[in-house]
């Protein structure tokens, strides 16, 4: 059987899964479910000391969307989109921490790793929380400059992720006070991820988690009205392409080790996440809607895949598929690819003619043929309802 131990920012994981910072890591008994499912480590709910969004927390609003956005109401899609707004923890600074101390005993017994998640208020209280939190014994930090829910000032949030200056002397700050491994997790509302995470990196961020979610609005059209009452954190498993493309990009301008966090829902997505560079992957919308036995299927098909495809350890697909994503100017270098339509299985309805927009397929004989014009991009064997176009042979 395949070794699913990771080593994520200098800390040793016995496999790569964790719960995200969020409603599953909400106080003792539910990270106590993450731990009981075998997980490598769960990420307790971020604590804050800002008031307004501690009392927030007491009003939660949560809908799940179906691919027509409206409520689910049974049968859970493929295809959701999980619309939230909620807080932080609730707790004293001092509760929080008893609660921390018995996460962390319980989680060390069996081999996994409690993170502390910080939002504060103020330069100072990142700091102040983030002591408590280590005193408390958690292993790492994570650092949450993504929150969609936006605090005081510009300290917290997003806003923080989006402002270098700030994030940068925080983590120096923060980093002078502490001595565990400092994971900043930042907001996917960046305009250059590169450019933030290298700044934190400099700054002396040890680990980085890619990313938090976007801020979003759902609109519910009957009443012409939003669900949960205005914005809020939105996710699903639609968002995977965009976290995909932030780890490949900071993976490979990057040496600082990732976490993928926002749009995976199963094994196979923990696995792209870790291809493109991700060391560890983090779960919780799907934990919310799935269940914490969620946690356990997805540690056996990670395990399965690898056996069947004979690693000996996870280790060696962590950014194993960054080397065959192609710059632009690479993809403008390659052979074209040519397609042909099988007659026999064709049903003339002409959806390829409509779909090719480069006009290279044609009707003949009340057939459709694919012509010299063909660019090979492929889009007519998707849209084919028969799966009569597939590749051809490959031209200069
Ligand atoms: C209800 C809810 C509460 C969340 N609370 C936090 C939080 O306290 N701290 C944090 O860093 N991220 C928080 N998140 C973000 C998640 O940790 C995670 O990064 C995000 O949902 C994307 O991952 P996913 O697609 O697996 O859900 C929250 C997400 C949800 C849905």
């Amino acid at each position: 059987m395949a070794d699913l131990s990771v080593e994520f920012a200098g800390i040793k994981f016995k496999n790569p899964v964790l719960l995200s910072s969020a409603e599953p890591t909400f106080n003792f008994e539910a990270m106590k479910k993450g731990i009981d499912q075998g997980i490598g480590g769960v990420i307790a709910k971020s604590f804050t000391d800002v008031e307004a969004l501690q009392e927030l927390v007491n009003k939660p609003e949560m809908s799940l969307l179906d691919e027509d956005h409206q409520v689910v109401r049974g049968k859970i899609p493929g295809m959701y989109t999980h619309i939230s707004r909620t807080a932080f923890a609730k707790e004293s600074l001092d509760e929080w921490m008893r609660i921390i101390e018995k996460s962390v005993a319980y989680a060390r017994e069996r081999d996994a790793v409690v993170i502390g998640s910080v939002a504060g208020g103020s330069m100072d209280s990142w700091v102040n929380i983030s002591k408590r939190l280590e005193a408390a014994g958690v292993s790492m930090l994570e650092l949450n400059f993504g929150c969609p829910h936006y605090g005081p000032a510009g300290t917290l949030g997003g806003p923080v992720g989006q402002n270098d200056k700030f994030a940068v002397e925080l983590v120096r700050n923060t980093k002078k006070q502490v001595s565990v491994p400092i994971i900043v997790k930042e907001t996917p509302q960046l305009s250059n991820i590169v450019a933030s995470v290298g700044k934190v990196y400099e700054a002396g961020a040890d680990a980085v988690t890619l990313t938090n979610r976007f801020l979003g609005l759902a609109l519910n059209i009957e009443e012409g009205k939003p669900y949960i009452h205005g914005v809020g954190g939105c996710g699903g498993p639609w968002v995977k392409p965009f976290t995909l493309r932030a780890i490949h990009q900071v993976a490979r301008a990057l040496a600082i080790p990732i976490s993928g966090s926002n749009g995976a829902t199963d094994w196979k997505d923990a696995l792209e996440f870790m291809m493109v560079g991700a060391s560890t992957v983090q779960f919780c919308t799907a934990v919310m809607v799935h269940g914490y036995g969620l946690l356990t299927e997805i540690l056996n098909g990670m395990s399965a895949y690898l056996d069947r495809k004979g690693y000996g350890t996870v280790q060696e697909i962590i950014g194993a598929a960054n080397q065959h994503v192609l710059a632009y100017s690479e993809v403008a270098q390659l052979a074209k690819e040519r397609y042909q339509i099988d007659e026999e299985n064709c049903i003339q309805c002409g959806a390829c003619v409509e779909a090719c927009f480069y006009g290279a397929i044609a009707w003949e004989d009340e057939s459709p043929r694919i012509t010299d014009a063909c660019l090979g991009c492929s889009f007519c064997s998707s849209i084919c309802p028969e799966s009569a176009i597939s590749q051809s042979k490959k031209t200069g």
